[in-house]
């Protein structure tokens, strides 16, 4: 059963509080995630990959309110991060700096010299350039930096097109072949200041046909393979993420088929093997809830125009993406096709369009659902709208994770020339 669900009275609730309660406490447009969920889903991701001594890194870029991290952290799991700003969060929530990785096509020297600052576990290199950077940066620190290498496996991961990353055409990683990955994973094996961790893949997002990680992961083990045949050190293989999840109907993520299909590839391999899991921890234990403003009778068609929009979620703008609309009290039978838009003055500011929805008024709320992975972290201040804020409930309470933004607090971080 999905962990946003009715109860028996027909009121939308989330591990036993209702949505319409918490809303009224907090107002809207708010995001309300399930700690409890997270929790679970995290330990079933855990328990698939434990087969094969896996390591899980939860992909930071999908949800990083500092209390879902610190709930993770809690759990034991590690992160992923893509900049020295998720570095830092990571960092405040408790996590480990021996259970980062940090992943990501442009690294800074800044951002390189605070992740050795830190100290993390791994830094996984996407080209010649940054592995050049790395080991200059740390023969000037008089360090040796963990690094692993991307590699580019040119795989179609038969996805949407702005989150596929696994082939050739894409800026993601080196060439999986002799003498590119091959080439430059050598040198790096001769550098004093890299210590050569192995590999890396990640081939894209919201993967729902598991062939293309067959193809992925066969195409690593071979080719880590050959270079360990040659004598290199390949201590670790780190498998990305991109487990794609239910958008329909909200249900729990299984990650079953994904571990037999791990287990399958890399049983016996000796290879240490991490994970990246993003969205399947979260998406489908977040929704964000909206008030409708007006409901205006368009030509043939209903707008229903909520007070949240594209800045706070943008996925449906930004790939046309699914998400479940519904009313966070009970049903009424459905009275026709409508658009559920926000307020931002663009016409791709929609969060669903022609849904089947019944009749709704000025105050009625609604959850837009699956909304817990690239949700809130995508936010923007556009039209100069404060990003909605963050709860979670977990073990019966629900914690304010972040407020919703003050229009102030945004324009106090702007200064006015002075023109006399
Ligand atoms: N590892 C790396 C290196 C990644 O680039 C990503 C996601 C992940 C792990 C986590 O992938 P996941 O398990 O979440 O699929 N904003 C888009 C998704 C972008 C994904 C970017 N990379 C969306 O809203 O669909």
């Amino acid at each position: 059963m999905p962990v946003f669900n009715r109860n028996a009275s027909g009121h939308l609730n989330v591990n036993g509080m209702l949505l319409s309660e918490i809303v009224a406490l907090h107002g809207s447009p708010l995001y309300v995630y399930s700690g409890d969920g997270i929790r679970s889903d995290y330990r079933n991701f855990a328990a698939a990959v434990a087969p094969v001594g896996g390591t899980v890194h939860f992909a930071l870029k999908a949800n990083s309110a500092l209390g879902v991290i610190a709930l993770l952290a809690s759990e034991g799991a590690g992160v992923d991060i893509v900049s020295g700003g998720e570095l830092q969060r990571a960092l405040r929530a408790g996590v480990p700096a021996g259970k980062i990785v940090f992943s990501g096509v442009g690294k800074t020297d800044d951002e390189i010299h605070q992740a050795l600052d830190a100290g993390i576990g791994q830094i996984n290199a996407e080209s010649q350039q940054e592995v050049d950077a790395i080991s200059r940066i740390a023969a000037l620190r008089g360090e040796v930096a963990p690094v692993a290498l991307r590699v580019n496996v040119d795989v179609a991961p038969k996805t949407h097109a702005k989150i596929s990353t696994g082939q050739r055409s894409t800026k993601f990683g080196v060439s999986i072949s002799q003498n590119e990955a091959g080439t430059l994973y050598r040198q790096m094996a001769n550098d004093a200041h890299i210590q050569p961790s192995g590999f890396a893949v990640h081939i894209g997002s919201q993967i729902t046909d598991l062939d293309p990680f067959t193809e992925a992961y066969t195409a690593l083990l071979d080719f880590s393979t050959a270079l360990r045949g040659e004598g290199l050190l390949v201590p670790t293989l780190d498998l990305g993420g991109g487990i794609g999840v239910d958008y329909e109907h909200g249900e729990a993520t299984e990650f079953d088929q994904y571990g037999a299909l791990v287990s399958s590839i890399f049983k016996d391999s000796g290879f240490n093997l991490g994970f990246e899991p993003g969205r399947s921890i979260v998406a489908n234990n977040g929704v964000l809830l909206t008030r409708v403003i007006y409901v205006k009778e368009g030509n043939n068609k209903r707008f229903i125009i909520v007070d949240a929009a594209m800045n706070d979620l943008l996925r449906p703008t930004l790939y046309e993406s699914y998400h479940a609309i519904v009313p966070v009290g009970p049903t009424g039978h459905e009275i026709g096709p409508a658009d559920i838009v926000g307020p931002v003055c663009e016409t791709g500011d929609y969060l669903g369009n022609n849904r089947m929805m019944p009749e709704l008024a000025a105050g009625d709320v609604l959850a837009v659902m699956s909304a817990g992975a690239y949700g809130a972290v995508m936010a923007s201040s556009y039209n100069t709208r404060p990003p909605a804020g963050e709860v979670m409930v977990t073990d019966g309470v629900c914690h304010v994770l972040r407020q919703q933004r003050s229009v102030e607090s945004l324009l106090d971080e702007e200064d006015i020339p002075s023109f006399s």
